[in-house]
C-alpha cells in the first residue's frame, strides 16, 4: 500500500560546477524555498547536486522515484544545447510516458522574459508514481517556470496515485476539476 499521508519531493541540481563546489548550489535552494512557499502539505525533501552526466542523473531519478517514493522530482540545469546538457535525455530514459505540455508551457512563459527561452529543451515525464519536471539552471528561471506549471502539478500527482497536495492559495492556486477536489 502506498503511504498517502506523506509527501516526498526530490530536488536535483544538475551542474558540473556546483557538484565540484565551484558554484554555490543556488538553483537547488531556490527550488526548495519556492516549494516551501507554495505547499501547505508538509513534505520531506531528498536532495542531490550532481554533474552533467546522463547516467548519474538517471540513477538519481531512479533512486528518488523507486526507493525514496518521491511523488515529484524537480531538476535544474542541463537543458540547453551545449555538449554537456543532457538532463532531458536522462529524464526520457527513466520515464514511461512523456508530458510535453510542461516544456511547451514553460518555454512559452519564459519567452516573456528572455528571447533565448527557446534554447531550453526542458521537458517532463512520468515514472510509475513520480512526476519528473526539468527546469533551466538560472535561479530566476526557476520561479518563472514553476509559477507557470505548478497549478497543474497537484492534479497530475492525484492521477498517478500520489499524495493529495494542497497549496497556499495566496501564493499559487492549484487547479483540480470539481470532482477531484477534497472538502476543506
Ligand atoms: N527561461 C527563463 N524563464 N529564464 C531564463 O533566463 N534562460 C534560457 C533558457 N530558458 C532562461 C530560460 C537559456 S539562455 C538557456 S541556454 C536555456 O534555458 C537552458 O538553460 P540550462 O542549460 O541552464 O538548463
Amino acid at each position: 500500500m502506498k503511504d498517502h499521508s506523506k509527501a516526498v519531493i526530490g530536488i536535483i541540481n544538475v551542474s558540473d560546477r556546483a557538484s565540484k563546489g565551484i558554484y554555490e548550489d543556488i538553483p537547488g535552494k531556490a527550488i526548495r524555498s519556492t516549494l516551501e512557499e507554495y505547499l501547505k502539505t508538509p513534505f520531506e525533501v531528498v536532495y542531490e547536486v550532481i554533474p552533467d552526466e546522463e547516467d548519474q542523473i538517471a540513477d538519481a531519478m531512479k533512486m528518488m522515484a523507486d526507493q525514496k517514493g518521491c511523488c515529484l522530482i524537480v531538476t535544474s540545469g542541463g537543458t540547453g544545447p551545449a555538449d554537456r546538457d543532457v538532463t532531458p535525455e536522462a529524464t526520457e530514459s527513466v520515464c514511461d510516458k512523456m508530458m510535453p505540455g510542461f516544456g511547451e508551457l514553460m518555454r512559452m512563459e519564459s519567452l516573456k522574459y528572455v528571447p533565448t527561452a527557446i534554447l531550453s529543451r526542458q521537458t517532463a515525464g512520468i515514472r510509475n508514481h513520480t512526476l519528473i519536471v526539468n527546469l533551466p539552471g538560472k535561479p530566476k528561471a526557476i520561479r518563472e517556470c514553476l509559477d507557470a506549471v505548478f497549478p497543474a502539478i497537484p492534479y497530475c500527482i492525484d492521477l498517478i496515485d500520489g499524495p493529495y497536495l494542497e497549496t497556499d492559495e495566496s501564493v499559487i492556486k492549484a487547479f483540480r476539476p470539481k470532482s477531484a477536489q477534497k472538502p476543506k
